[in-house]
């Protein structure tokens, strides 16, 4: 049974109709159509106080000069202001007295060693591992074996000047030669032998021939007993701790191509204050002297 029409002159139809539903013209609502003109106004009110338009050479500024850019550059410039007493006094303290300082120090919540941290996850862990347990060819940082020293002030240098790092003239430099120059693989391989014997790896023995070789070319630099030479950036050879590896293959390739690590000098691309942070940081992972 079809419905009846409604019938309700009141209101007009506007002519429309589908099966017997029609289209009244209502108004809109009161409520709806005030909320709508007050968007509108907002709308044209944000555009002239926020940027908003976007423009081939950057959005309209708004007659605010509010930017959200700006607002971090404030939020930076607020903490940077409060932390700046922290950090003078880092640059005005010995580096032994920053950790133990009562401002700065305090090992693992101090500002010091915090901003080390945040430092270190920032521009050095990409290298050295998150937990800055290194990986080959880029040493660990957490133990006691160190290639170019472990004290405070040796960390600092090598952060602030870097290792090879070439354009830097403070630079920690030594290069270790490629003995596949001047030895032959017979000498290489006795060499290899003997280094191996040093820690007890590889099932090597030492003999007359493979020492008087090691001494000739390598006590130089890794001394006599091979326990190496921080001064030269010469590895310890006789411990369980490897930079490269220890089996006779990757020994091998060592000795006859030599390595060559390079870490950046950060000297100009942190300030003083984080470099230092930085080494403060490093030399409380578990091997500072
Ligand atoms: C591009 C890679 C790279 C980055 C980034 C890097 N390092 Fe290094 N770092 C190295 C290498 C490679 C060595 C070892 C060089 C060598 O063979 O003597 C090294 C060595 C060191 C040493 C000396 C270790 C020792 O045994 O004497 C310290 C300390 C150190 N890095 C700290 C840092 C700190 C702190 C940062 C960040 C500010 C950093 N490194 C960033 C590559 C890097
Ligand atoms: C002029 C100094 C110098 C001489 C001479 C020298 N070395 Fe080195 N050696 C180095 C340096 C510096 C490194 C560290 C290279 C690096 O960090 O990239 C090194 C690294 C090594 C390593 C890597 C250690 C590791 O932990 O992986 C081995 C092995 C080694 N040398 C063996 C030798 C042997 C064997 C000789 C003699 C045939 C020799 N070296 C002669 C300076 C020297």
């Amino acid at each position: 049974m079809a419905k009846k029409p409604v019938e309700k002159q009141e209101v007009e139809t506007t002519g429309h109709e589908w099966d017997g539903i029609q289209e009244f013209n209502n108004p809109l609502p009161r409520w709806w159509l005030w909320t709508t003109y007050a968007c509108i106004i907002w709308g044209i009110g944000y555009v002239i106080a926020y940027p908003a338009i976007p423009l081939p050479g950057g959005a309209t500024p708004g007659l605010l000069g509010y930017s959200s850019r700006g607002e971090v550059a404030a939020d930076i410039a607020a903490i940077d202001a409060m932390n700046a007493p922290l950090v003078a006094r880092i640059n005005e303290l010995d580096l032994t007295e920053i950790a133990t300082d009562d401002l700065v120090g305090g090992e693992a919540d101090g500002f010091a060693y915090n901003g080390g941290q945040a430092v270190f996850q920032t521009f050095c862990a990409q290298c050295h591992g998150a937990g800055a347990n290194g990986f080959v060819g880029y040493p660990s940082l957490i133990d006691d074996d160190w290639i170019w020293g472990g004290t405070i002030e040796d960390i600092h240098t090598t952060i602030s000047y870097g290792i090879r790092h070439e354009t830097n003239l403070d630079t920690r430099i030594s290069e270790m030669p490629a003995f596949g120059e001047f030895l032959s693989k017979e000498e290489i391989g006795d060499i290899v032998e003997y280094v191996g014997s040093l820690s007890g790896i590889n099932g090597a023995v030492a003999t007359e021939e493979n020492e008087m070789l090691f001494l000739d070319n390598c006590a130089a630099c890794h001394m006599d007993d091979g326990t190496g030479d921080r001064f030269a950036g010469a590895p310890n050879l006789t411990d369980a701790i490897w930079l490269y590896g220890s089996d006779v293959e990757t020994l091998t390739h060592t000795v006859t191509f030599a390595r060559a690590g390079v870490m950046p000098a950060w000297e100009g691309r942190l300030s003083e204050s984080q470099i230092r942070q930085a080494a403060v940081y490093i030399h409380s992972l578990g091997g500072g002297e």
